[in-house]
């Protein structure tokens, strides 16, 4: 395994749409196994491939007790909504508030190419549609409706602070 390395968004590969996954083999293996070490690294919730400059269909989500492999992934269901602060490792240092439903269903195949479902609520499903917007070459700062000032992150922090003590 090995890490690779993240673009960030003034490269042009992100913005690209990506192919699917045709050929599930060794090297698809590879990359999703490098991936999982490069998100554990960034300390990040989840990981699109053409962030490491492959424009192939396949994300990594972390679950918080595992990391899940979504090869050529399709959305099949979305309901509620969300309001939150998002972020990504393309963007490092911005963040901003995004509407996301709050409980999203997909379909995917595995490393293997077998289809499986999967369905998330609140981060995770956050994470999802941030991930496969990805794969389309957006950015969530396409999405929000409101990017963090340098002195709205600073209060953040101090409230974060605060909240822990
Ligand atoms: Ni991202």
């Amino acid at each position: 395994m090995a890490l690779r390395n993240i673009l960030t968004s003034e490269n042009e590969t992100l913005k690209k749409v990506c192919r699917p996954v045709t050929s599930f083999d060794d090297r698809l293996a590879t990359l999703l196994d490098d991936m999982k070490e490069t998100l554990a690294a960034a300390n990040g919730v989840g990981l699109a491939a053409p962030q490491v400059g492959i424009l192939r269909r396949a994300v990594i989500v972390d679950l918080g007790d595992r990391m899940i492999e979504l090869v050529n992934p399709k959305i099949l269901e979305t309901s509620g909504e969300q309001d939150g602060m998002e972020g990504c490792l393309s963007v490092p240092d911005h963040y901003g508030l995004v509407k996301r439903p709050n409980y999203v269903k997909l379909e995917a195949q595995d490393r293997h190419g077998d289809w499986f479902e999967y369905e998330g609520e609140e981060l995770i499903a956050r994470c999802f549609c941030h991930e496969l917007e990805h794969l389309d070459g957006h950015l969530f700062t396409e999405k929000a409706y409101h990017m963090l000032t340098d002195e709205e992150m600073d209060q953040l922090m101090q409230n974060q602070e605060k909240d822990a003590e």
